[in-house]
């Protein structure tokens, strides 16, 4: 399998999924089918409590989990972010699972899919808002003890960069009434809603200008608004929508978790939808999301070293690398030429998503579906080539790559990288900044991962999850032949819908990226 293989016109003609078809047709046909969803909004149940870099439209996983799963079953995403698959699986009656290592994910996500009685929980926001504009009345000196007690002095230093005094006042105030409610529940739905008004893509509350694309900038010209206005707009939008997620019927669980090492067993979940991060760290979580983690008590300095574990970082040391199979390693070769410190990176990034890949392919149920959307970035000018690289990782650690459907990016509704400055502004590179990759895989019927490279060498009998230890469903989905001719596992050319899926796994021998 070469580069040039690869290279095949996209075409934006799409087909309707058919009804009456086995599994793996229906996910050919998800595939082939629009998944662009512009005119789609996504502002419905918990989907927008809060902002969330490349967050990917609830309708992309819906359409995949109401295809490919039946009520009851188990839909896992393991680098979960903001929560998107679990709450549509919560809204459509699954069971879902989320990991994420990021703690502001971890917060979205909980509070997205913890349907909550809504007087109480009204109640008790109004009560926060009432509380804390009587203490900024009447209680500034205690307020501004509490603010100092409250930081170490690197987090007061960053504080003071970026809060205005007067910021910092009704922030420390909301806080305070929020940390008195009792309800667990309750309380983090409360702070979701103060977090939201600082993580916005224009800065909210905080003197940065932009909390999306580039290294924040404090800008001296920017009054920010009255927190306390802000939070009463944001209590009343996430209630209004609080309303409708007693509509799910599913359960989920969210755990801290790598999606390296999964705590789950073998041959246990029914469907995987996840969105890795991008490669070369074009997406920097911790950057805008220390700005509100610092006010739930993590020092900045925990934050750093946490950083460094997310997928994709810049950091080459203590990394264990894997070899790579053969069109990926070329990818990584290329950019070697022009920095082999980038290069890498990639690498790092590549071996990530290499032990990612085999975890997926471990817990899945044989015969079921992992759906990954990625999208591309680039290193010095050249394209990462996530949609091949991936592809091509997926077969090396034993999946079937049933097809990579491309879908176009709405860069207006999407907190997405910036261009770089090497990236030339009508280039193909550009052009495939604007897209994203919908790369489906299946785990073989016979569940053996015979000739797959086994990544995870973590024990995981001891740590599977209550969850997913119950009777497993039998696999009602015959296999039956393709109307469109299409033989499964081949190249299906240069025609409409997925534009690539290989003729053969590639070798089980491996390159050796330099
Ligand atoms: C593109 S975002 C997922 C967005 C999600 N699909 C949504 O709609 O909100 C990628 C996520 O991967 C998470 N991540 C990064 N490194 C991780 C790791 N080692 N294990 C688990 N999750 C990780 C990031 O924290 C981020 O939340």
């Amino acid at each position: 399998m070469s580069l040039r293989q690869l290279e095949l016109p996209i075409t934006q003609r799409f087909s309707t999924p058919r009804l009456d078809v086995g599994y793996r047709e229906r996910l050919d046909d998800l595939l082939w089918s629009d998944l662009n969803f512009h005119s789609k909004s996504s502002a419905y149940a918990s989907h927008n409590f809060h902002a969330f870099p490349a967050k990917f439209p609830p309708q992309l996983p819906r359409k995949f989990i109401n295809g490919l799963t039946e009520p009851g079953e188990i839909v896992l995403d393991p680098m979960v972010g903001s929560g998107t698959t679990v709450v549509e699986a919560f809204l459509t009656g699954r069971q879902a699972i989320g990991f994420d290592i990021d703690p502001m994910a971890l917060r979205v996500c909980k509070a997205k899919v913890t349907p909550l009685a809504l007087e109480e929980t009204a109640t008790a926001g109004s009560r926060v808002l009432r509380r804390a504009e009587e203490s900024l009345r009447h209680d500034g000196a205690k307020l501004h003890q509490e603010l100092d007690a409250r930081f170490g002095e690197t987090e007061r230093e960053f504080i003071d960069y970026w809060f205005l005094p007067s910021t910092q006042l009704e922030l420390m105030a909301l806080m305070r009434e929020i940390e008195h409610v009792q309800a667990p529940h309750i309380r983090e739905f409360l702070e979701l809603a103060f977090s939201a008004i600082i993580i916005t893509k224009s800065g909210g509350v905080s003197m940065a200008r932009d909390l999306a694309h580039t290294r924040p900038h404090r800008v001296q010209d920017k009054t920010p608004r009255s927190a306390l206005g802000e939070y009463r707009k944001r209590l009343r939008k996430n209630l209004n929508n609080l309303a409708t997620l007693t509509r799910g019927s599913g359960k989920v669980e969210i755990l801290s978790s790598d999606a390296q090492s999964l705590a789950l067993g073998d041959n246990t979940i029914d469907l995987i939808v996840t969105s890795p991060p991008y490669a070369s760290n074009a997406i920097d979580y911790m950057r805008a999301h220390k700005f509100s983690l610092v006010w739930f008590g993590h020092s900045l300095n925990s934050l750093a070293q946490l950083r460094r574990e997310y997928i994709g970082h810049d950091a080459v040391t203590g990394i264990e690398y894997v070899e790579l199979p053969e069109s990926t390693c070329q990818v990584v070769d290329s950019i070697a030429g022009i920095d082999s410190k980038k290069s890498k990176v990639l690498h790092r990034y590549y071996s990530e998503m290499t032990r990612c890949l085999a975890e997926m392919v471990r817990v899945l149920k044989p015969g079921k579906a992992a759906v990954i959307v990625a999208g591309s970035s680039t290193m010095r000018g050249m394209d990462t080539r996530t949609d091949v690289c991936l592809g091509e990782i997926g077969i090396h650690v034993g999946f079937e790559l049933r097809g990579i459907a491309v879908r176009k990016l709405d860069r207006d509704r999407r907190m997405m990288p910036a261009r770089r400055k090497h990236s030339p502004v009508h280039s193909q590179i550009e052009e495939r900044m604007h897209e994203e990759y919908v790369i489906g895989f299946l785990k073989p019927e016979s569940g053996k991962l015979d000739g797959a490279i086994q990544c995870s060498n973590r024990s995981m009998s001891d740590r599977k999850l209550a969850l997913i230890l119950r009777p497993q469903a039998a696999c009602t989905h015959p296999e039956t032949p393709d109307s469109q001719g299409r033989p499964a596992g081949r190249a299906w050319g240069a025609g409409p819908g997925p534009r690539w899926t290989p003729a053969s796994p590639p070798r089980p021998g491996r390159a050796v990226c330099r």
